[in-house]
């Protein structure tokens, strides 16, 4: 088959098949390989950033080998295929940070003010240290400097969607990486 056949609608945009279901998983294997060799110990919390994170962090955290937590946060600045300046809250963490160190786990950094404010946020809760994890990063979109500790994949600015990345609500059932044909 190929990609033009298997091109996907969702609302009004169509998308080809981009990142296949076996490379993303390949891809965590190695993040999950570089993180176990360098957390174990530590007893870390992964916070997730729902909602796009959910399918990274389910697979990821299937692969930790050692004591850990889980918890998810909320804060979301997307509005269609844009970035808007207006960041929201972070909503639903409930744990005690202090002293612990803390695994941030995204679905995809791209101007990078999203998580800008989220770690602003956790360094006021005390945690020891924070690390960040994305699978997908956009290199050419990036407008901060802070450091990204584990990059799955560097992608092109395109949109994408899948894996737990929406197009305004829809996409993120597919087990594979679309991106926008423009
Ligand atoms: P940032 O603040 O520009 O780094 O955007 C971060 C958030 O926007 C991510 O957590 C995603 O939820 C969303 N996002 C960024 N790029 C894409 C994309 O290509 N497709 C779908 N969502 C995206
Ligand atoms: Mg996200």
């Amino acid at each position: 088959m190929d990609s033009n056949t298997r091109q996907i609608t969702i609302h009004d945009k169509v998308f080809e098949p981009f990142i296949s279901s076996q490379k993303i998983q390949n891809t965590i294997d190695e993040m999950a390989l570089q993180i176990n060799a360098d957390l174990r110990g530590k007893n870390p919390l992964f916070l997730v950033v729902l909602n796009g994170a959910f399918m990274f962090a389910a697979d990821l955290f299937k692969r930790i080998e050692f004591p850990c937590d889980i918890s998810f946060v909320k804060l979301s600045s997307y509005v269609g295929t844009k970035t808007t300046s207006m960041v929201r809250e972070l909503i639903g963490l409930d744990e005690v940070l202090t002293g612990r160190t803390v695994v941030i786990l995204e679905d995809i950094i791209d101007t990078g003010i999203t998580m800008a404010v989220t770690m602003f946020k956790l360094k006021k809760l005390e945690a020891k240290e924070v690390k960040l994890a994305t699978l997908l990063f956009k290199p050419q979109a990036f407008e901060k400097d802070f450091k990204i500790d584990y990059v799955g994949m560097d992608i092109p600015n395109d949109f994408i969607v899948g894996y737990g990345l929406d197009y305004d609500g829809h996409g993120r059932n597919y087990p594979e990486i679309y991106k926008i044909v423009e």
